[in-house]
């Protein structure tokens, strides 16, 4: 069974999918951590005390020094994959550089497109007809990495950005499963910053 640990800052729906997941025998792993920079995250309480680690960042002299504990948290847990759920704080390029290669985010937007933050705000005020997520490989660069899948919704005629993301966040939880269930049955590589499937290139993000 694949170890997984998950970041998350929040209330931790796509970490409740992957425990879910395993739960129900889809996604052959375990949750072995949730590690979060908001100690009264929601996520937390998903998974037994011993599995988790919460520090508020404000104890730390710096992001250098927060994400280096952070990082030294992480490997003790010895996790195969990193996964990003909700996970709202900037990862440091030296601890991208540690977990490279097992660190994933979900990104609720079509990216390229809007990377960072208000993204269904921004696809609202583009005047979008489709809005989604995107499961990628983490680089230092924000939301740069190269993109596994991406799920698709439509934006209705009077979305709110609360109504749009809850639309999204439902095709998030499926798109996450999936990508883990590839990941975790090896059948995804990176070789210098290009995504290989059953050992043939993806030329464009799986589609769910
Ligand atoms: C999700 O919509 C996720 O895509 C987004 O935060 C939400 C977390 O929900 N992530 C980001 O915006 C990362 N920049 P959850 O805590 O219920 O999983």
């Amino acid at each position: 069974r694949s170890r997984i640990a998950v970041l998350a800052s929040g209330r931790g729906s796509n970490l409740q999918a992957i425990v879910d997941a395993i739960a129900a025998g889809s996604l052959h792993a375990e949750v072995v951590a949730v590690l979060s920079d908001k100690p009264d995250a929601s996520a937390l309480a998903k998974v037994p005390p011993e599995r988790r680690w919460a520090q508020s960042p404000k104890a730390y002299v710096d992001r250098a020094a927060f994400d280096a504990a952070l990082g030294d948290a992480l490997a003790g847990f010895a996790p195969d994959w990193v996964v990003c759920a909700g996970y709202m704080r900037i990862l440091g390029e030296a601890f991208v550089q540690r977990f490279s290669g097992r660190l994933i985010n979900i990104h609720p937007s079509l990216l390229p497109l809007y990377k960072g933050l208000h993204t269904h705000a921004r696809a609202l005020e583009a005047g979008d007809a489709e809005a989604g997520a995107s499961v990628h490989f983490v680089v230092p660069e924000l939301d740069a990495g190269t993109v596994l899948a991406q799920a698709r919704v439509p934006v209705l005629p009077g979305d709110t950005d609360e109504a749009l993301a809850q639309r999204v966040l439902v095709v998030e939880h499926p798109l996450l499963i999936a990508s883990l269930q590839w990941l975790v049955a090896g059948r995804v590589a990176e070789r210098e910053g290009r995504l290989e499937v059953d050992g043939n290139p993806l030329f464009s993000p799986l589609r769910l």
